[in-house]
């Protein structure tokens, strides 16, 4: 089993369409009982929340359905998983505070967007204060980077 966590701020936005994206992907190439796949937020902010609306009006409008409830990020993930990627430089740098206060490993951890093949920015910009064309934004990003992510783990066996 491959076990895949994405991690942003509040774990309502960027993150829950990451973990829609890369079930969805999987589920297309018939790979779903290879990989488990997870989300959540360095911050506690929106624990118990569901996706925001925004985001699952875009995800849903090209039939990709968000179930994820938020959780804050712990560091038992950096167990539990073999790969986090982070959204932006902002939760890369909390991940690797987490994960060295607590003696984990960071070589699990990565950078969504090192897997976007047409990036023009390192880090996945937070749609939230923003307009629904930052969310359309967000949903390419993840169907781009998911196909990459999947096949890089694919090849990495
Ligand atoms: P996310 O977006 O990190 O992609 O879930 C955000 C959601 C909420 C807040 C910031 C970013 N907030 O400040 O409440």
């Amino acid at each position: 089993m491959k076990k895949v966590l994405f991690v942003c701020l509040g774990n309502i936005c960027r993150s829950p369409m990451a973990e829609g994206m890369m079930k969805h992907q999987v589920l297309l190439q018939g790979l779903e009982y290879e990989y488990s796949i997870d989300s959540a937020g360095t911050s506690a902010y929106h624990v118990g929340e569901r996706a925001d609306e925004r985001m699952r009006n875009t995800s849903e409008k090209y039939g990709v359905e968000l179930t994820s409830r938020a959780r804050q990020v712990i560091p038992e993930d950096f167990d539990n998983f073999d790969i986090i990627l982070a959204m932006d430089q902002s939760n890369f740098k909390n991940l690797e505070i987490l994960a060295t206060q607590n003696n984990k490993n960071i070589e699990k951890l990565k950078m969504m967007r090192d897997f976007d093949e047409d990036r023009n920015n390192i880090n996945v910009p937070d749609p939230y204060y923003g307009g629904d064309e930052g969310f359309e934004e967000v949903f390419r990003i993840m169907e781009r980077s998911c196909i990459h992510l999947i096949k890089y783990m694919e090849a990495e066996q």
